[in-house]
């Protein structure tokens, strides 16, 4: 029998993939039977965000997320809800009244919870756990000046929270963000989790969004935020995992010269070196050890993705890039790392 990458974790975490809307329609067979066979936990890559799923006042559209949750349920899969609020792919609508201008505290107060309540009971019983917050506080630990954050306060997060509770109160629910092993965003979320604790609201897990790269995070930093969230007494999980292999970007970076940009977009035009394809899979092995390690906290990894031609990454920080930064690559083979592990290698 081949060995699975669910099988072979089954005593550490679960296997997650973020799913796209093309993979639960029947449009990507290969993508379907590789999750099938290799992972037993899936999240919306996007068809359950706000501006999917409530695109306008009053206005739902449930169909994809709808086929995703049936698609995880015929395969006996847990299923994760990402994600109840964000700034990012937010409806215009949301935070705004008729002349465009942002509405009062009260009335997104009602809006948050009408869209929670909403969309947490369609699929209630169905979803083990929700992303309820997503990237609420930045690098330096202070709150996102987001709609949620700028109209109603600090106030917004145990408000979500308790508005979740309320909707589905057998689901687990999240704080989820990236970059969280900065030391400033690391604190900001133990005290936010405390605080939530505090208040006697439920809070089950800590995302860490894992958007890693070959030169980030330190495995040290990394290491410290897992035992630090879970000394607050919540579950970890990596929930968007994902190595970029090409070198960082800074975000926003903009290079005038079109050589020098087009390098920096796609600085191996001949395909992966196999000396960078090595080091991928070397850094990702020590990636997987940390988390057997932490087993006992970490109660899940999602992958971003499954292949690495559908990876957001491709086009992030900068359209029409190639990268790899997922377990399988363009021809749906699993990459060493992964092979060798599971196989015992
Ligand atoms: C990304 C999706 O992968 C893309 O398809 C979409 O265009 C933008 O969002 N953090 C998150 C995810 O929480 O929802 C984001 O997903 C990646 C960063």
């Amino acid at each position: 029998p081949v060995a699975t990458m669910k099988d072979y974790f089954k005593n550490d975490f679960t296997i997650g993939a973020a799913i796209p809307v093309s993979h639960v329609n029947g449009a990507d067979p290969k993508a379907d039977s590789i999750v099938t066979l290799h992972y037993n936990s899936i999240v919306a890559e996007n068809c359950m965000k706000c501006e999917k799923i409530h695109p306008e006042e009053n206005v739902y559209f449930w169909d994809d997320a709808d086929a995703f949750v049936k698609y995880g349920t015929d395969r006996g899969m847990e299923i994760i809800g990402h994600t109840l609020l964000w700034h990012s792919q937010l409806a215009p609508w949301f935070a705004k009244d008729s002349l465009g201008n942002n509405v009062s505290a009260d009335v997104l107060k009602q809006r948050m919870k009408d869209h929670i309540t909403t969309v947490m009971t369609r699929y209630k019983g169905k979803i083990h756990g929700w992303d309820v917050v997503n990237e609420a506080i930045l690098d330096d630990g202070s709150y996102r000046k987001s709609p949620f954050y700028e109209i109603i306060g600090e106030e917004f997060i145990p408000l979500a929270f308790q508005y979740a509770h309320e909707a589905d109160p057998d689901a687990e629910l999240y704080l989820n963000d990236f970059s969280m092993s900065v030391p400033g965003k690391r604190d900001a979320y133990v005290k936010l989790i405390k605080d939530l604790k505090a208040r006697g609201l439920r809070i089950d897990g800590i995302g860490m969004q894992s958007h890693i790269g070959m030169d980030y995070p330190n495995m040290e930093d990394y290491e410290k935020s897992i035992v630090e969230f879970a000394n607050t007494g919540v579950n970890v999980m990596m929930t968007e995992l994902d190595m970029s292999a090409l070198p960082t970007v800074q975000m926003g970076a903009n290079i005038s010269d079109s050589v020098a940009f087009n390098a920096m977009r796609n600085p191996y035009p001949d395909g992966l070196p196999a000396e960078v394809s090595a080091h991928w899979n070397a850094r990702m092995d020590s990636v997987m050890n940390l988390y057997r390690k932490h087993s006992d906290v970490i109660t899940r990894i999602t992958f971003w993705g499954t292949q690495d031609g559908m990876s957001w990454k491709n086009d992030f920080p900068m359209h029409g890039r190639t990268d790899y930064p997922l377990p399988f690559d363009r021809e749906y083979n699993l990459k060493p790392f992964m092979q060798n592990m599971i196989n015992g290698e």
